[in-house]
């Protein structure tokens, strides 16, 4: 099933479009004929991910966007207005910058998007989808893939801000007149306007292509990985979808064939490299270790990926030796390090 067509002329409000995978998603809608409205508080100066967009498609109204925070009402009722369908991308994303802005966290990710939840029906909309986290499984061990309905075992505060919204927003569903979605989303890799080497598959890419010493922590710890591409398709083929597949549904976004241990990352980098420099050691820096199954989205909504990692990091590679990303060491514009613009 390709979703493009289905969408041209929806008016779509993307929260968090400016980020690693809200750029690639408002490409993706326009490209399918959508018109796009995007909020963002731009919070790690990221505007430079939308720059490429902004004068696209403007005989049919394109994108616009509004700078602000999505925990002020207002500014999301503004944002909202005349739009069909509203995306929540926006949160701090990730163990690490949640844990160093813990409040930032709970006001963000848990009371902010609960309150947009509230407000869908003031606000008209017809179709909402929250984008939650496959870590909300935390540490799933079992030989059964975890499925939608298995026990979530949050490791951290960013899973347990993303549990708390999904609890609330299907709670509110069934008496919604807009139709909610919570998509549980494998770990991002892939090419983005707001590249983010703060996550695995790229991380270990780029520092061993750069020919630095990898340290890799828990090395057999497993993980599902999904490219930003096919979560910009999951999320537009659910806004295409019948409303009754998709009314008050959680889905997982990914791929049974593409979970890894990091060990077998490392492997899939060295295939590409003459020589890889990688430490191991057990440190119980991050327990998750989870595998996921992603039949539901495949059988009901036909959903099927495009990319693998495997592909991926044959390119970064490639791009990081032809000196692309030759700024990006220790550089905040490549990852969620800093909070730079949010009280
Ligand atoms: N990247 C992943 O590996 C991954 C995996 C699973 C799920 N997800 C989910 O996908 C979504 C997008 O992730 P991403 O990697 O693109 O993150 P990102 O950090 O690149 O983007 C987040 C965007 O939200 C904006 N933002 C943050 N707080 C805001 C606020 N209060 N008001 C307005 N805008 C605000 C930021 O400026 C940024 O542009 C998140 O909901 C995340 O939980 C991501």
């Amino acid at each position: 099933m390709t979703p493009t067509g289905d969408l041209a002329g929806r008016r779509v409000l993307v929260i968090g479009g400016a980020g690693y995978v809200g750029s690639v998603l408002v490409e993706r809608l326009l490209d399918a004929g959508a018109r796009v409205h995007v909020l963002d508080q731009l919070i790690y100066d990221n505007g430079f991910a939308l720059h490429h967009l902004l004068d696209r498609d403007l005989d049919r109204g394109g994108v616009t966007f509004t700078r602000g925070d999505l925990r002020d009402e207002r500014v999301v009722a503004a944002a909202a207005a005349g739009t069909d369908d509203v995306v929540l991308l926006a949160s701090l994303v990730g163990d690490p910058i949640c844990a160093k802005y813990p409040e930032l966290a709970r006001t963000v990710n848990a009371d902010g998007a609960k309150r947009i939840v509230d407000a869908l029906d003031r606000l008209g909309v017809r179709r909402f989808v929250f984008t939650s986290t496959c870590s909300n499984y935390g540490i799933h061990t079992s030989d059964a893939l975890a499925t939608e309905t298995s026990a979530l075992n949050p490791q951290s505060l960013y899973a347990r801000t993303k549990i708390e919204v999904e609890e609330h927003l299907l709670a509110a569903a069934p008496s919604l007149d807009a139709s909610a979605t919570v998509l549980r989303i494998a770990t991002a890799y892939g090419m983005s306007a707001r590249m983010r080497f703060d996550l695995t598959v790229s991380q270990f890419t780029r520092e061993l292509a750069a020919g630095g010493e990898l340290l890799v922590y828990d090395a057999d710890t497993w993980r599902p990985y999904t490219h930003v591409r096919d979560i910009a398709k999951a999320v537009m083929t659910v806004l295409a979808a019948g409303e009754e597949q998709v009314r008050g549904e959680v889905f997982n976004v990914g791929d049974n064939t593409q979970q890894f241990t990091k060990r077998m990352i490392v492997d899939e980098v060295a295939k590409h490299l003459t020589s890889a420099k990688v430490s191991y050691r057990d440190g119980d820096t991050d327990p998750r270790n989870y595998r996921v199954a992603f039949d539901k989205i495949a059988e009901q909504l036909g959903f099927r990926v495009d990319n693998t990692v495997q592909a991926y990091v044959g390119a970064l590679v490639a791009a990081v030796q032809g000196g692309v990303f030759a700024d990006a060491a220790g550089n905040p514009r490549y990852g969620n390090t800093e909070v730079r613009h949010l009280g």
